[in-house]
């Protein structure tokens, strides 16, 4: 007995230490930052602008001399960044060179549910589909992913991820730093996890947050470091990872500004020392640089992970360094932000027509698994309403909402910080949170076909954290899925 009871003392030890991973100062960062590429696009007679993104295998060598299998667009690893103005129509052929059926979600992109690349949008291999929409929203920063249903963090965690990023008028108009790749940086962060040369998918015993892994990189790129020749760099953070959290900020505390979350640009920018970001998040911030520094973009501990148990495999518990600035020791100079940015095109939630309330669990979304062939919520077009989602669970859990930017009403019923104050489609809910949200819905009406919302923590959305809106005229009621559910192969989790 006293032999067992050691064991398995030994064995949680293991565990416990094993998770925790931190990798501040441990290592140089001596790899150039890859940036995406811009995508190419043609123009259609009719003013459409089209681009081509093709999900493919491939290898791709993160470490000298080791060829890692992966997936990516256009590419071995991740895709290109599409870029469009507001107004604009596009078309995308999305084509699956995959042996996995698979979709290509628009996330925070305001569009028709039969183009939003949900899980009833599924394209089969050596299929092509083709959506189409027009750009109808402020200038941000979207990003694109597969999103079938049971099998999105394992797509995810592949490789295949990519930013879709939004101009407009205004955007161009103001000073920010806005040259991509020189003082205007993409910066998609993800965590892996190698066994031997092989991308590991392995979740770990005991833990239920999802896929963690032990190093993190940047635009596919471990170990990341990037000259800059700017006085003020602008990083668009996007949190690309299955489960785990960041806190983003500089080991000397120092402030930056935040001009931007998931959908678009402030009222005015929040100089703060933190952001973080959840799974599916975005943050724009922009930093001010000293001649001839090295500075350290890093994750720090935080806060939110409920007990010591889950904050272990939650996945925030750790400091990570991520990227690396080394400054130019002549840098141009940049102009000053603004005060104002844009005006908001946030609902208040005055005039809500309704309000739902939304009880986050593993278990569920209010108790239910995701059906494919279940409407959840049926929405009027061209209201505004109030919901209100709580996290009912002992572990972290985010919310997404397809379609709409919404606005943060209150956390546990106070004012939401500085960083919630933007236009939002993900919002991190940790252990024991309430947080109201106010959105509204302008359509398409489309009673067949379902918007989601759910968990961007990827394998509680697998798990079945997610639920289907339709979006109706007035007094119109939902109608039936097409039921594609005969395409979404069982979970498997076997190594990459
Ligand atoms: Cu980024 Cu429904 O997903
Ligand atoms: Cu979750």
């Amino acid at each position: 007995v006293t032999t067992l009871v050691v064991a398995i003392g030994a064995l949680f030890t293991w565990l416990w230490t094993d998770a925790k991973v931190s990798t501040v100062g441990q290592e140089a960062f001596d790899n150039v930052l890859a940036i995406p590429p811009v995508a190419g696009s043609t123009v259609d007679k009719d003013g459409t602008r089209v681009f081509d993104l093709r999900m493919r295998a491939g290898r791709t060598e993160f470490r000298d001399g080791v060829h890692t299998p992966t997936w990516g667009f256009n590419g071995s690893y991740l895709g290109p960044t599409l870029r469009a103005e507001r107004g604009e129509k596009v078309r995308v052929r999305v084509s699956n060179g995959l042996d996995d059926a698979s979709t290509v979600h628009w996330h925070g992109m305001h569009l028709p549910a039969r183009m939003d690349g949900g899980p009833h949008q599924m394209i089969e291999p050596g299929d092509t589909w083709t959506p189409h929409w027009t750009v109808d929203q402020p200038a941000a920063t979207l990003w694109y992913h597969p999103h079938p249903h049971g099998r999105t963090e394992e797509h995810v965690r592949r490789g295949l991820a990519g930013l879709f990023l939004l101009d407009d008028e205004e955007s161009r108009a103001l000073p920010l730093p806005d040259r991509y790749g020189v003082d205007d940086l993409p910066v998609v962060v993800q965590d892996v996890r190698f066994d031997g040369a092989r991308l590991s998918g392995d979740r770990g015993l005991m833990q239920n947050v999802g896929f963690l892994g032990d190093r993190t990189m940047v635009n596919g790129t471990l170990r990341p470091y990037r000259r800059v020749g700017d006085e003020l760099i602008r990083l668009r953070l996007l949190n690309a990872s299955t489960a785990r959290t960041y806190d983003f900020g500089f080991p000397d505390g120092r402030g930056f500004s935040l001009i931007g979350t998931d959908g678009g640009l402030l009222e005015r920018p929040a100089v703060m020392k933190r952001v973080q970001l959840s799974p599916g998040e975005r943050a724009e911030i922009v930093v001010r640089v000293r001649p001839g520094e090295r500075l350290m973009l890093r994750s720090f501990p935080q806060d939110g992970y409920g007990d010591a148990w889950q904050r272990r495999f939650g996945g925030g518990d750790d400091s990570f360094d991520v990227l690396e600035l080394r400054a130019d020791d002549r840098l141009r100079p940049s102009p000053a932000i603004p005060d104002r940015l844009v005006a908001s095109e946030l609902p208040d939630g005055e005039e809500a027509a309704r309000g739902r309330h939304f009880d986050l669990k593993l278990s569920g979304v209010n108790g239910r698994k995701m059906d494919m062939g279940r409407i959840d919520e049926t929405v009027t077009r061209g209201t505004t309403e109030v919901w209100t989602v709580r996290n009912a669970n002992g572990m972290p859990h985010n919310f997404h909402v397809h379609d709409v930017q919404f606005r943060v009403l209150e956390v546990d019923g106070s004012p939401p910080p500085p960083a919630l104050r933007g236009p939002k489609d993900t919002v991190f809910v940790p252990a024991g949170t309430t947080v109201k949200l106010a959105l509204r819905f302008t359509g398409p009406p489309d009673p067949e076909v379902p918007y989601m919302y759910h968990c961007h923590l990827l394998y509680h959305e697998d798990q079945g954290m997610m639920g289907q809106f339709v979006v109706v005229e007035k007094g119109r009621s939902a109608g039936t899925p097409p039921d594609h559910g005969h395409h979404a192969r069982g979970t498997d989790y076997g190594s990459a």
